[in-house]
Parts: C-alpha cells; structure tokens; sequence
C-alpha cells in the first residue's frame, strides 16, 4: 500500500470521486484506463470536452459545487505547438486561465498538473526540476505560466512530461499514430535531427500520475522516457 511523504498510508475509499480533464485525449485515455481499483480505488469522472467545456467557467464552478472531486488531474489543454501559436487567445484561456480556476476551486484538495519539457530551450539538455525555464513559444510560455499558478498552493503538483506516444481514441494524438497517418497516406515527412526528446508511453506517465497522487506528492516532477531521441530517431 501507498504511503505519503510522512509516512502515513494514503486510503480513497471507492467513493473518493477524481475528476480528469482532457479525458479524451492520449493521456487521459490511459489515466482513466488506469485509475487504481480496488482498495486504494477512485471514483473517475472522465471528463471529456463534451461532457463539459472548459472553457465556461461558470459551468465548471457549478460542476464542482454540485459533485465535489477529492483529487483533480488536469490534462486538458491545447497541446499542438503550431495550433497555439495559430490561437493565442483560445490557448492562453485554456491553458493558463483554466488551469487558474481548476487550482483555485481545488485549494483544499490535491491537485496534478500535467506539463511538458517545451518549458525548456533545449540548449542545456538533461533537465532537472531545478533548471530554470525558458520557452521558445506559446504552448511552452503558456505551461510554464500554468506551473507558476499551481506551484503557489503547497497541496498540488506538476508533472512535466515528454513527447507520449500511444494509442488515443481519435488514433490521431500519439507521435507514433501522426506519423502512421502520414506514411499510410502515402506523404513524406521531415523529422528533424537537432530536436532531441524522451519519448515515453503515455500508459507510463499515466502510472506515474497515479502513483504520485497516491503517495501525495505535492511539487514538481519529471517524467519521461530513458533515452533521449532525435525526431529523426523516434520516427
Ligand atoms: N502528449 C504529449 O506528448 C505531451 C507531452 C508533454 C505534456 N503533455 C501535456 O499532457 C496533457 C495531456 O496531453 P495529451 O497529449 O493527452 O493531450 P490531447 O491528446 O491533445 O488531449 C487534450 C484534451 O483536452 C481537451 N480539451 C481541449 N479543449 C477543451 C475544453 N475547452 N474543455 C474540455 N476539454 C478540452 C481535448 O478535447 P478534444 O478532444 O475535444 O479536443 C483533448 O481531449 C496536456 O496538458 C499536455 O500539455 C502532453
């Protein structure tokens, strides 16, 4: 069984209801796919933009007054970097704003933001938590401005990730689906050679998510794959 960073047992009964955001998405397919069972059980509530759009903070407010969450895991986002940069509005709504709303009505209870290593300029590589950030677009200046907002309360917690491959519900979310895309349409690519990731299963940072919240981890965490990959490479 679990046990927080004091030492005592964490214990969710089967009713504690976790709410994820972006349940829809590659991640959030295999968090909810992967929410602990049993003894150490949590309610899911799937969230997908269907079910309630993020955007209309006062539908969120009144979602959470009415059905209470114990733990929340915040996926949701614009998460394409060209997409952002496309919307900037849109993306610093979702992405910061949102993310600013969700932390505050969770002030009292845990809550796990998802983040990426595109708050980073790649020019020192091998990051630690402790390197500074510095973004070199949109998406990463948004998440780094998310993590800020989330890191004020000492209950909450940021996992940065990598680039995630795996199977989402659209088949159109994970790197290795997007390049499958293209090669079966017969279309050829450019990966580049100088832009190096850690490419992780998305069912691992999804196990991580969990293991995390279990223990109630509360700060700043990195995630990502063991080997460090060129676009080129992973393709
Ligand atoms: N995948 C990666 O390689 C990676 C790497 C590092 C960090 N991350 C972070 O991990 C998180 C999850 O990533 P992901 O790859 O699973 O993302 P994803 O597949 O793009 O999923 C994001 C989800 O957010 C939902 N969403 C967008 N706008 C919404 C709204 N207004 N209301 C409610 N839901 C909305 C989307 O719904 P629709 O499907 O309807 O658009 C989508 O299901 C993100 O915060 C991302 O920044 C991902």
């Amino acid at each position: 069984m679990a046990t927080s960073p004091d030492g005592s047992l964490i214990e969710p009964d089967s009713k504690s209801p976790v709410w994820i955001t972006g349940a829809g998405g590659l991640i959030g397919n295999y968090l909810v796919r992967s929410a602990p069972k049993g003894a150490l059980g949590w309610q899911v509530r799937a969230l997908t933009r269907a079910q309630l759009d993020l955007l209309d903070f006062d539908a969120v407010r009144r979602e959470f007054q009415k059905d209470p969450p114990k733990l929340v895991i915040h996926g949701a986002a614009v998460t394409d970097v060209s997409r952002a940069r496309a919307n900037p509005a849109l993306t610093r709504r979702l992405n910061v704003e949102v993310t600013r709303l969700l932390a505050e009505l969770s002030a009292e209870i845990p809550f796990v933001f998802l983040s990426t290593d595109l708050v980073f300029d790649g020019q020192k590589g091998n990051y630690t938590e402790t390197d500074p950030v510095n973004p070199l677009h949109l998406y990463g200046e948004t998440k780094a401005a998310a993590e800020q907002i989330v890191l004020q309360n000492p209950r909450h917690l940021v996992l940065r990730t990598s680039i995630n491959g795996g199977i989402s519900s659209g088949g159109n979310r994970g790197f290795n689906e997007q390049l499958r895309r293209v090669w079966k349409a017969g279309q050829k690519t450019r990966l580049f050679t100088d832009e190096f990731r850690c490419p992780i299963f998305a069912g691992e940072t999804a196990r991580a998510v969990w293991e995390l919240a279990t223990q109630h981890r509360t700060g700043l965490f990195h995630a990502a794959g063991a080997e460090k990959l060129s676009r080129w490479q992973t393709g």
